[in-house]
């Protein structure tokens, strides 16, 4: 064992010739005479053949290595199209280093069970697959603003104002002090900043007490925000949309194998990064929802999930839906200067069915009217005095947007459930292991 150990991949690609790798035992089988163990690693998986007549000695440890043992081997690796990878490593030496036994999962467990065994369960070949990806849509966010001019900024996760409506606050006990909660947003806290750096970005967990039990809600979430400053609201659906274009990118260009493995058919993502995104009003939506998905919505009601996934299956593209009723919207969305009515504000929604991928708007700026709207929607301003500074001095137009990154994985990745798009799903009713 004195060959430094090289990838699985990496091995492959040499193709030939003695190599030394590691991993863990993904499958086994084995005879009196053979033991076949398929290795894997973080790049993938070989095929590797021990014969009794090398290891006559030590067979009985080989006859008992089972799925999730870690070990070191070396052998000599050459094609084999009866592998399942192609490669086949003929093994000549071997170290165990982690034993393990009787690993409790198995074929065909209930979702429950892999849920209360997550911590095991990221092993899989699909959670692997899922995770690469999520991988590359991270980077793919840092490297979208970082190229565009924006600098990383961050908000605390405590805080005492809400954004995002009280309902869904998480309320913490900050030494006694019951007025603290958990971020939902970075914006309140972001706004100001932008008075300093212009352009700012960031990539950071979001909390929400959400007490429905749906596909696309956790209660804990990766947000990427964004704030931007003497913009017009057209400049955030730019972004947006750029910022999706550059995501979807970098997955096709990084993970067609783990699509493959998800099984996610590309021709479905390939109109996002060739064709511009479908834009509508609010009130165009509705049109089009009446007169081709016979769906009635009364003008003002906030647009119901059912509605959003049938209005985006009538696109390939992402659709973004801009000037809702300004009733339904938060606070600090800037009316709409052609109609009090409705606010700059869009919410993405994603092709399929995936439902509101981000949300953002162009941000109310006169000192009077935010204060105004703050009453309206039954906050007390004088909570907000700090926020309020930022239109006292110096106000400039502003806006951003956020984007839930699992929402974004649950989409490319074509994944049912938002839960599989992140490693330790925090919902209602889970928040262990
Ligand atoms: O639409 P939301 O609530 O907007 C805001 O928080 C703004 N302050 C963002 C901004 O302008 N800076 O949330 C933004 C996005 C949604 O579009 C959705 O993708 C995601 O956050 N999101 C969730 N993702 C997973 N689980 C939840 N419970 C989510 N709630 C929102
Ligand atoms: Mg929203």
């Amino acid at each position: 064992m004195n060959q430094t150990s090289i990838s699985i991949q990496e091995a492959m690609n040499k193709g030939k010739g003695t190599v030394s790798v590691h991993g863990w035992v993904h499958r086994e089988r084995g005879s009196n005479k053979l033991k076949f163990i398929i290795l894997r690693d973080s790049t993938t998986t070989i095929q590797c053949v021990l014969e009794r007549k090398d290891f006559d000695k030590k067979w009985e440890e080989i006859d008992h290595i089972q799925v999730e043992t870690s070990m070191r081997i070396t052998g000599d690796i050459k094609k084999d199209d009866r592998a399942p990878t192609g490669y086949e490593i003929h093994v000549t030496g071997y170290e165990i280093v982690g034993p393990s036994e009787n690993f409790p999962i198995g074929k065909d467990q209930s979702v429950e069970f892999l849920a209360d065994n997550r911590h095991l369960w990221l092993r899989s070949t699909r959670m692997m697959a899922i995770l690469k990806v999520r991988s590359t849509v991270f980077g793919a966010i840092h490297e979208y603003f970082r190229n565009n001019g924006f600098y990383e900024y961050t908000s605390p996760i405590f805080q005492a104002v809400q954004a995002e409506g009280g309902a869904e606050l998480f309320h913490v006990d900050y030494f006694g002090k019951k007025d603290v909660f958990l971020a939902q947003t970075w914006q309140l806290y972001a706004e100001p900043a932008v008075f300093s750096l212009e352009n700012i970005y960031t990539v950071a967990p979001s909390f929400r007490a959400e007490k429905s039990k749906t596909s696309r809600h956790l209660t804990e979430y990766w947000h990427a925000e964004m704030e931007i400053s003497w913009n017009q609201f057209a400049d955030i659906m730019n972004h947006g949309e750029k910022l999706l274009k550059h995501i979807v990118t970098k997955v096709l260009q990084e993970n067609k194998p783990e699509l493959a493995l998800l099984q996610r058919d590309l021709k479905k993502l390939e109109p996002t990064i060739k064709k511009p995104f479908m834009r509508m009003t609010y009130t165009e939506a509705l049109k089009i929802l009446k007169e081709k998905c016979k769906m009635k919505v009364e003008w003002g009601k906030d647009l119901r999930t059912i509605e959003e996934e049938n209005l985006t299956k009538l696109y390939d593209v992402p659709v973004i839906v801009t000037h809702y009723p300004k009733k339904v919207k938060a606070f600090y969305m800037m009316e709409d200067p052609t109609n009090p009515d409705v606010v700059e504000g869009c919410d993405f929604l994603a092709p399929e069915g995936h439902g509101e991928i981000i949300g953002g708007s162009q941000r109310e700026h006169d000192l009077e009217e935010i204060k105004k709207r703050l009453q309206e929607q039954g906050e007390d301003p004088s909570q907000y005095e700090f926020y309020l500074d930022t239109r006292r001095y110096g106000s400039v137009p502003h806006g951003g947007f956020g984007m839930g990154v699992e929402r974004v994985v649950k989409w490319v990745c074509g994944l049912d459930n938002i839960k599989d798009a992140i490693p330790f799903p925090r919902t209602m009713e889970r928040y262990k292991p």
